[in-house]
């Protein structure tokens, strides 16, 4: 009986472990942490320096702190290719998650989002 009562908490024990697991691993499925994967898969960071916070090209964190949305999504979509800034519009990549990831960006620079961390996980 003890030997089964034993098992049995191992069992839940386990099962608990597992799912607390599972919910670490999930990914934060909110529009900004799509816009975040989204930022990553087209490497700015390549340009921009770790967290975007400027390299080779200024910060983006900068710069969504000090222009509007219209320039910001302006900036991205229209680029300026003879800095070296490519044109997105036309890759579904980043067009279609434009609003996000000035979201995700506005929220680096206002500090609700942490530099590194995935947006909508505490
Ligand atoms: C090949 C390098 C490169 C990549 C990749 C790149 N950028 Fe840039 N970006 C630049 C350069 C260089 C500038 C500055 C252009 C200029 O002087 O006007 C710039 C400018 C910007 C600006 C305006 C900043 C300012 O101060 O004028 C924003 C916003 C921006 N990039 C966002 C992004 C985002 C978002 C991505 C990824 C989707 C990205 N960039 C990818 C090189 C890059």
């Amino acid at each position: 009986m003890i030997t089964l009562l034993t098992t049995a908490a191992c069992v839940f024990g386990i099962s608990l472990i597992a799912q607390a697991q599972a919910q670490e691993q999930a990914p934060a499925q909110t529009p900004e942490a799509d816009a975040w994967r989204a930022v990553r898969a087209a490497d700015c960071a390549r340009c921009h320096g770790k967290d975007h916070e400027g390299l080779a090209a200024p910060s983006i964190v900068g710069f969504a702190r000090t222009q509007s949305r219209e320039r910001f999504i302006a900036a991205v979509l229209d680029g300026n290719p003879p800095m070296s800034m490519p044109a997105y519009r036309g890759n579904p990549l980043i067009e279609s998650r434009i609003d996000a990831i000035y979201r995700y960006f506005a929220g680096r620079a206002d500090g609700s989002i942490a530099p590194g961390a995935i947006p909508g996980r505490q």
